[in-house]
């Protein structure tokens, strides 16, 4: 599944015409779709120099957490930690955001531009321990292209950038 996906979601962020708001929206879209496991599909990007994290493009659901400080949640270690984090079960984690009750698994892989890690791809997964280390390859590889929009984009605050 994954092998047939990455050249699709790679077709959307670089064929956005010229938007790479839209291109970030329109990936969102393709995995929400046709991963079975992924329900809510989101990125999250550093607030300019804030130690905090800002919603981007999303598929899914609407979020209150719309802003998210560092250290606070999955996501915001991720920020700090510069790694991946799998959670195979949402109630086992104290340091955790809750965005819907049906949510019971997450992973969250971080975006490096020129080594600084700048944002993060999060999934939410309605079903427990879905993630496997295939999934982290997939999403690292997506993440490794947002990056390469971004550069190329000339996007260096995405928070603030994308529309
Ligand atoms: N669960 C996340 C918050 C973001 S929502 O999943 C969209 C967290 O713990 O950081």
């Amino acid at each position: 599944m994954f092998n047939d996906l990455l050249p699709r979601i790679q077709d959307a962020l670089e064929n956005g015409g010229g938007n790479p708001g839209e291109s970030l929206k329109k990936a969102c879209e393709i995995l929400q779709e046709e991963v079975p496991h992924y329900d809510w599909v989101g990125f999250y990007f550093r607030n300019g120099e804030k130690e905090e994290l800002k919603l981007g493009p999303y598929a899914g659901d609407p979020t209150d957490h719309t802003v998210i400080p560092f250290g606070k949640g999955i996501c915001g270690q991720v920020a700090v930690s510069n790694s991946n984090f799998v959670v195979p079960d949402v109630s086992a984690q104290d340091n955790y955001i809750a965005c819907s009750i049906h949510v019971k698994s997450e992973i969250v892989i971080p975006i490096f531009v020129d080594g600084a890690n700048i944002g993060q791809i999060d999934i939410d997964s309605h079903h427990v321990d879905p993630f496997s280390k295939d999934d982290e390859a997939f999403l690292e590889a997506i993440c490794s292209r947002v990056s390469k929009l971004l550069v190329e984009a000339g996007i260096s605050d995405p928070s603030s950038q994308l529309s």
